[in-house]
Protein backbone atom coordinates (compact mmCIF):
# COMPACT_ATOMS: atom_id res chain seq x y z
CA UNK A 1 0.00 0.00 0.00
CA UNK A 2 1.43 3.19 -1.12
CA UNK A 3 2.12 5.02 2.28
CA UNK A 4 1.17 8.69 0.55
CA UNK A 5 -2.56 7.71 0.54
CA UNK A 6 -4.57 9.85 2.49
CA UNK A 7 -6.89 7.92 5.42
CA UNK A 8 -9.86 8.24 2.97
CA UNK A 9 -8.16 6.56 0.09
CA UNK A 10 -7.05 3.87 1.84
CA UNK A 11 -10.03 2.90 3.36
CA UNK A 12 -11.43 2.32 -0.38
CA UNK A 13 -7.80 0.68 -1.29
CA UNK A 14 -8.26 -1.77 1.34
CA UNK A 15 -12.15 -2.14 0.82
CA UNK A 16 -11.00 -3.09 -3.35
CA UNK A 17 -8.15 -5.63 -2.88
CA UNK A 18 -11.06 -7.75 -0.04
CA UNK A 19 -13.44 -7.34 -2.77
CA UNK A 20 -11.15 -9.07 -5.41
CA UNK A 21 -10.81 -12.13 -3.63
CA UNK A 22 -14.03 -12.44 -5.16
CA UNK A 23 -12.91 -12.39 -8.59
CA UNK A 24 -12.18 -15.75 -10.36
CA UNK A 25 -10.11 -17.29 -13.55
CA UNK A 26 -11.94 -16.92 -16.66
CA UNK A 27 -15.05 -14.28 -14.77
CA UNK A 28 -16.60 -11.62 -16.54
CA UNK A 29 -17.04 -8.64 -14.45
CA UNK A 30 -18.52 -5.54 -14.57
CA UNK A 31 -16.46 -2.45 -13.26
CA UNK A 32 -17.86 0.32 -11.56
CA UNK A 33 -17.41 3.60 -11.60
CA UNK A 34 -15.42 6.32 -9.11
CA UNK A 35 -12.85 6.83 -7.07
CA UNK A 36 -13.09 3.42 -5.01
CA UNK A 37 -14.01 1.70 -8.11
CA UNK A 38 -10.91 2.72 -9.47
CA UNK A 39 -8.86 0.98 -7.12
CA UNK A 40 -10.53 -1.97 -7.96
CA UNK A 41 -9.57 -1.37 -11.52
CA UNK A 42 -6.35 -0.49 -10.86
CA UNK A 43 -5.48 -3.73 -8.60
CA UNK A 44 -7.76 -6.33 -11.14
CA UNK A 45 -5.01 -4.80 -13.46
CA UNK A 46 -2.00 -5.84 -11.84
CA UNK A 47 -3.82 -9.15 -10.95
CA UNK A 48 -3.54 -9.76 -14.91
CA UNK A 49 0.07 -8.96 -15.01
CA UNK A 50 1.13 -10.30 -12.38
CA UNK A 51 -1.14 -13.65 -11.84
CA UNK A 52 -1.58 -13.99 -15.02
CA UNK A 53 -5.43 -14.09 -14.13
CA UNK A 54 -7.70 -13.75 -17.26
CA UNK A 55 -11.24 -12.00 -16.65
CA UNK A 56 -13.24 -9.96 -19.35
CA UNK A 57 -14.12 -6.41 -17.76
CA UNK A 58 -17.59 -4.74 -18.80
CA UNK A 59 -16.96 -0.94 -17.89
CA UNK A 60 -20.20 1.52 -16.80
CA UNK A 61 -18.48 4.42 -18.00
CA UNK A 62 -16.18 6.30 -20.39
CA UNK A 63 -13.92 7.21 -17.65
CA UNK A 64 -13.60 3.35 -16.42
CA UNK A 65 -13.33 2.34 -19.95
CA UNK A 66 -10.29 4.50 -20.01
CA UNK A 67 -8.14 3.33 -16.97
CA UNK A 68 -9.33 0.00 -17.61
CA UNK A 69 -7.67 -0.31 -20.91
CA UNK A 70 -4.79 1.84 -19.69
CA UNK A 71 -4.85 -1.07 -16.80
CA UNK A 72 -4.50 -3.70 -19.31
CA UNK A 73 -7.70 -5.19 -18.82
CA UNK A 74 -9.93 -7.01 -21.80
CA UNK A 75 -13.11 -5.25 -22.45
CA UNK A 76 -16.17 -6.21 -23.92
CA UNK A 77 -19.88 -4.78 -24.17
CA UNK A 78 -22.54 -6.23 -22.09
CA UNK A 79 -23.85 -6.61 -25.48
CA UNK A 80 -21.12 -8.55 -26.54
CA UNK A 81 -21.53 -10.93 -23.20
CA UNK A 82 -25.20 -10.53 -22.10
CA UNK A 83 -24.42 -11.97 -18.33
CA UNK A 84 -21.90 -11.22 -16.05
CA UNK A 85 -20.61 -13.33 -13.06
CA UNK A 86 -19.57 -10.08 -10.46
CA UNK A 87 -19.87 -6.50 -10.65
CA UNK A 88 -17.45 -4.51 -8.23
CA UNK A 89 -18.26 -0.79 -7.46
CA UNK A 90 -18.84 1.80 -4.80
CA UNK A 91 -22.20 3.81 -4.11
CA UNK A 92 -22.71 7.04 -2.16
CA UNK A 93 -24.56 5.37 0.63
CA UNK A 94 -26.22 1.73 1.55
CA UNK A 95 -28.56 1.05 4.35
CA UNK A 96 -28.65 -2.29 6.60
CA UNK A 97 -30.61 -4.10 3.97
CA UNK A 98 -27.65 -3.02 1.71
CA UNK A 99 -30.09 -1.29 -0.36
CA UNK A 100 -27.53 1.78 -1.92
CA UNK A 101 -28.08 5.08 -3.76
CA UNK A 102 -25.90 5.79 -6.32
CA UNK A 103 -25.05 8.04 -9.12
CA UNK A 104 -22.66 10.85 -7.10
CA UNK A 105 -20.70 10.26 -10.18
CA UNK A 106 -23.38 10.23 -12.74
CA UNK A 107 -22.84 6.67 -14.35
CA UNK A 108 -25.90 4.79 -12.40
CA UNK A 109 -27.47 4.11 -15.68
CA UNK A 110 -24.98 1.89 -17.04
CA UNK A 111 -24.29 0.83 -13.45
CA UNK A 112 -27.25 -0.09 -12.80
CA UNK A 113 -27.46 -2.10 -16.04
CA UNK A 114 -24.79 -4.32 -15.69
CA UNK A 115 -24.93 -4.65 -11.53
CA UNK A 116 -28.83 -6.39 -12.48
CA UNK A 117 -27.20 -8.50 -15.81
CA UNK A 118 -24.58 -10.03 -13.17
CA UNK A 119 -24.96 -13.32 -11.18
CA UNK A 120 -23.33 -10.87 -7.56
CA UNK A 121 -22.57 -7.32 -6.91
CA UNK A 122 -20.42 -6.78 -4.62
CA UNK A 123 -19.75 -2.97 -3.42
CA UNK A 124 -16.91 -1.46 -1.86
CA UNK A 125 -17.14 1.53 0.74
CA UNK A 126 -15.95 3.22 3.73
CA UNK A 127 -18.04 3.23 6.79
CA UNK A 128 -19.19 6.83 5.94
CA UNK A 129 -21.36 5.41 3.55
CA UNK A 130 -23.25 3.28 6.28
CA UNK A 131 -26.65 4.97 6.99
CA UNK A 132 -30.34 3.91 9.21
CA UNK A 133 -32.16 5.11 6.21
CA UNK A 134 -31.08 6.11 3.00
CA UNK A 135 -31.79 10.23 1.49
CA UNK A 136 -29.26 12.02 3.11
CA UNK A 137 -27.10 11.99 0.29
CA UNK A 138 -28.99 13.71 -2.59
CA UNK A 139 -30.97 10.75 -5.17
CA UNK A 140 -29.52 11.12 -8.83
CA UNK A 141 -32.28 10.69 -11.47
CA UNK A 142 -31.57 10.78 -14.99
CA UNK A 143 -33.73 12.65 -17.30
CA UNK A 144 -33.80 13.17 -21.58
CA UNK A 145 -33.24 16.67 -21.94
CA UNK A 146 -36.49 17.31 -24.15
CA UNK A 147 -38.48 18.95 -22.02
CA UNK A 148 -36.30 17.90 -18.81
CA UNK A 149 -38.45 21.52 -16.73
CA UNK A 150 -41.90 19.58 -17.56
CA UNK A 151 -40.04 16.17 -15.88
CA UNK A 152 -38.62 18.01 -13.39
CA UNK A 153 -41.95 19.68 -12.30
CA UNK A 154 -43.66 16.02 -12.96
CA UNK A 155 -40.83 14.69 -10.48
CA UNK A 156 -41.91 17.75 -7.70
CA UNK A 157 -45.38 16.92 -8.15
CA UNK A 158 -44.80 13.35 -6.95
CA UNK A 159 -42.51 13.95 -4.11
CA UNK A 160 -45.45 15.63 -2.57
CA UNK A 161 -47.62 12.53 -1.85
CA UNK A 162 -43.84 10.64 -1.18
CA UNK A 163 -42.68 9.04 2.11
CA UNK A 164 -39.91 11.26 2.01
CA UNK A 165 -38.59 14.62 4.26
CA UNK A 166 -37.01 17.11 1.78
CA UNK A 167 -38.08 17.95 -1.62
CA UNK A 168 -35.67 19.98 -3.35
CA UNK A 169 -34.48 19.01 -6.81
CA UNK A 170 -31.84 20.33 -8.45
CA UNK A 171 -30.16 20.36 -12.33
CA UNK A 172 -26.68 19.32 -11.64
CA UNK A 173 -23.78 21.42 -12.61
CA UNK A 174 -20.62 20.33 -14.46
CA UNK A 175 -18.35 23.51 -14.49
CA UNK A 176 -20.34 26.39 -16.18
CA UNK A 177 -22.69 23.93 -18.05
CA UNK A 178 -24.88 21.57 -16.66
CA UNK A 179 -23.49 18.04 -16.18
CA UNK A 180 -24.18 15.18 -19.01
CA UNK A 181 -24.20 12.28 -18.47
CA UNK A 182 -22.06 9.21 -21.02
CA UNK A 183 -26.12 9.40 -23.09
CA UNK A 184 -26.03 12.72 -23.11
CA UNK A 185 -28.66 13.21 -20.58
CA UNK A 186 -29.45 15.22 -17.51
CA UNK A 187 -28.88 14.73 -13.65
CA UNK A 188 -31.30 16.00 -11.44
CA UNK A 189 -30.18 15.96 -7.74
CA UNK A 190 -33.45 15.13 -5.48
CA UNK A 191 -32.62 15.88 -1.74
CA UNK A 192 -34.71 13.91 0.11
CA UNK A 193 -33.12 13.72 3.36
CA UNK A 194 -34.96 10.74 4.21
CA UNK A 195 -36.47 7.92 2.17
CA UNK A 196 -39.17 5.95 4.03
CA UNK A 197 -40.06 3.64 1.27
CA UNK A 198 -37.39 3.36 -1.48
CA UNK A 199 -39.34 0.77 -3.07
CA UNK A 200 -42.21 3.34 -3.76
CA UNK A 201 -40.08 5.79 -4.17
CA UNK A 202 -38.49 4.07 -7.47
CA UNK A 203 -41.30 2.83 -9.10
CA UNK A 204 -42.86 6.34 -9.17
CA UNK A 205 -40.36 8.15 -10.58
CA UNK A 206 -39.70 5.18 -13.04
CA UNK A 207 -43.13 6.44 -14.02
CA UNK A 208 -43.23 9.62 -15.08
CA UNK A 209 -42.19 9.98 -18.52
CA UNK A 210 -38.44 11.58 -19.57
CA UNK A 211 -36.92 10.24 -16.62
CA UNK A 212 -34.54 6.94 -18.02
CA UNK A 213 -33.32 5.62 -14.11
CA UNK A 214 -32.94 6.47 -10.55
CA UNK A 215 -30.21 6.27 -8.67
CA UNK A 216 -31.53 3.71 -5.90
CA UNK A 217 -30.38 -0.31 -5.88
CA UNK A 218 -32.93 -2.08 -4.42
CA UNK A 219 -32.25 -5.95 -3.91
CA UNK A 220 -29.31 -5.75 -6.30
CA UNK A 221 -26.22 -5.49 -3.65
CA UNK A 222 -25.49 -9.07 -2.15
CA UNK A 223 -21.89 -7.94 -0.66
CA UNK A 224 -21.03 -4.23 0.79
CA UNK A 225 -17.33 -4.27 1.59
CA UNK A 226 -16.11 -1.68 4.03
CA UNK A 227 -12.75 -1.08 4.63
CA UNK A 228 -10.84 1.10 6.79
CA UNK A 229 -7.58 2.73 6.89
CA UNK A 230 -5.77 0.86 9.29
CA UNK A 231 -7.12 -2.70 7.02
CA UNK A 232 -9.73 -3.51 9.27
CA UNK A 233 -12.89 -5.05 6.66
CA UNK A 234 -16.23 -5.28 7.53
CA UNK A 235 -17.86 -7.96 5.09
CA UNK A 236 -21.97 -7.69 5.32
CA UNK A 237 -23.32 -10.79 2.80
CA UNK A 238 -27.36 -10.48 2.54
CA UNK A 239 -26.62 -13.91 0.62
CA UNK A 240 -25.20 -15.65 3.79
CA UNK A 241 -27.07 -13.53 6.10
CA UNK A 242 -23.70 -12.98 8.37
CA UNK A 243 -21.25 -9.67 9.22
CA UNK A 244 -18.07 -10.38 9.30
CA UNK A 245 -14.95 -8.90 10.73
CA UNK A 246 -11.48 -9.09 8.77
CA UNK A 247 -8.26 -7.74 7.75
CA UNK A 248 -6.22 -6.73 4.85
CA UNK A 249 -2.11 -7.44 4.83
CA UNK A 250 -1.08 -3.75 3.96
CA UNK A 251 2.46 -4.67 3.53
CA UNK A 252 1.75 -7.38 1.07
CA UNK A 253 -0.52 -4.48 -0.98
CA UNK A 254 2.34 -2.06 -1.95
CA UNK A 255 2.38 -2.25 -5.39
CA UNK A 256 -1.42 -2.91 -6.30
CA UNK A 257 -3.57 -0.18 -5.62
CA UNK A 258 -0.54 1.88 -6.83
CA UNK A 259 -1.38 5.48 -9.07
C1 LIG B 1 -20.95 6.75 -9.76
C2 LIG B 1 -21.29 6.10 -8.48
C3 LIG B 1 -20.17 5.86 -7.53
O1 LIG B 1 -20.08 4.51 -7.29
C4 LIG B 1 -20.44 6.57 -6.25
O2 LIG B 1 -20.65 7.94 -6.55
C5 LIG B 1 -19.29 6.43 -5.27
O3 LIG B 1 -18.17 7.12 -5.76
P1 LIG B 1 -16.84 7.22 -4.93
O4 LIG B 1 -16.28 5.85 -4.84
O5 LIG B 1 -15.98 8.16 -5.73
O6 LIG B 1 -17.19 7.79 -3.57
O7 LIG B 1 -22.40 5.76 -8.19
O8 LIG B 1 -22.10 6.99 -10.52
Amino acid sequence: MPADLDPSDKAKAVAARRALDYVQDGMRIGLGTGSTANFMVRGLGEMIRRDGLRVTGVPTSDRTAKLAAECGIPLATLDELRWLDLTIDGADEFDGDLNLIKGGGGALLQEKIVATASDMMVVITDPAKKVEHLGAFPLPVEVIPFGWQTTKGLIEESLVGADVTGRTVTLRQGGDAPFRTDEGNLILDLHLRRIDNPNQLALALNQIPGVVENGLFLDICDVVVIGAADGAVELHDSLAGTVTQERVDLAREENIFRD
